[in-house]
């Protein structure tokens, strides 16, 4: 096995990614020769409380099992610790087909935004750079995903909006990086301005990353038909820099009281977007 890495990432807000993060690894997940891994890059532990819900993320956060707590011994104390302890296996509590989704976690907490600024604060103060702070990052992150490539099928980041340097280490070590964005005025600005800067300063070291827009939350005024059409041109004038996926996430309550089912069936959770997010699965398995 050698599984993918997604990383879903925009520096904007608000855009679905970590809705988007959730419904993929429970669709991949609906296969059971698939087992998925979540890694929650974000301090506000979204994507962590709606795998696990509140209370077993409470027990996670009080054993310290989160991913801060493992960058702060790897990174700030150079301790040797390996990541799989901190994975929480197979923590799903979704069925599917009487079946548990496969999917497994490395949570986030609150204390992942004070960790970074340690690890800033610890690694500047011996004259390392922001750059030398992500290269130490993806140092870290390069071997173990090889490993955890072993283990899992897909490997998915839901990253923190804004860039901070757990998201650049996340998108350089990805195999794909999808951006759900709103097809609206402003989230198109930030698609612009994401895939001029920071997609195009990564992919000077890694020219092979592919990058997909995800049209999310997209209504039925004529406003979003014009900027999905815009984004789609801008794609195609972008000479490869990134693609857009066929499959839109429309906007609808289901998928936002979606995310509050942590149990269940996954029939029950998606019933109106099964399709959509078999499409969507279908063209994240086609990535190359
Ligand atoms: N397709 C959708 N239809 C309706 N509501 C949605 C949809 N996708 C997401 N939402 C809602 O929009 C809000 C933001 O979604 P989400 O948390 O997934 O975005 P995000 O990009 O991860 O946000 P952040 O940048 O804060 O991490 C949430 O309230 C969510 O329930
Ligand atoms: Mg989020």
């Amino acid at each position: 096995m050698a599984g993918k890495v997604l990383s879903v990432v925009n520096m904007k807000g608000g855009v679905g990614k970590t809705s988007t993060v959730i419904a993929l690894a429970e669709t991949l997940a609906t296969d059971p020769a698939c087992s998925v891994l979540v890694i929650d890059v974000d301090t506000q532990a979204n994507a962590s409380y709606c795998i696990a819900g509140d209370s077993a993320l409470t027990e996670i956060i009080k054993s310290d099992k989160t991913i801060d707590d493992f960058f702060y011994w790897r990174l700030v104390e150079n301790d040797r610790r390996s990541i799989e302890p901190y994975i929480n296996e197979n923590i799903s509590l979704v069925t599917h087909l009487n079946r548990p989704l496969k999917i497994s976690l490395l949570a986030s907490s609150p204390y992942l935004r004070i960790t970074e600024r340690e690890i800033i604060y610890n690694l500047t103060t011996r004259n390392l750079s922001m750059e030398a702070i992500e290269g130490r990052t993806v140092n870290l992150l390069t071997p173990m995903m090889d490993q955890l490539r072993q283990s899992y099928d897909y490997i998915i980041f839901d990253c923190a909006p804004g860039i901070s340097a757990f998201t650049t280490a996340a998108m350089m070590i990805s195999d794909h990086i999808v951006v759900p964005t709103i097809p609206d005025f402003l989230s198109t600005l930030g698609v612009a301005a994401f895939t001029a800067s920071i997609l195009k300063e990564i992919r000077q070291k890694r020219p092979e990353l592919s990058a997909n827009v995800l049209i999310a939350r997209k209504n039925n005024t004529r406003h979003h038909a014009q900027y999905h059409n815009i984004i789609i041109d801008k794609a195609k004038l972008s000479s490869g820099t990134f693609g857009v996926f066929d499959t839109v996430i429309p906007e609808s309550t289901a998928m936002a009281q979606a995310m509050n089912l942590i149990d269940g069936t996954y029939t029950q959770k998606y019933s109106k977007l099964s399709d959509v997010l078999s499409n969507l699965a279908a063209e994240i398995r086609g990535l190359k």
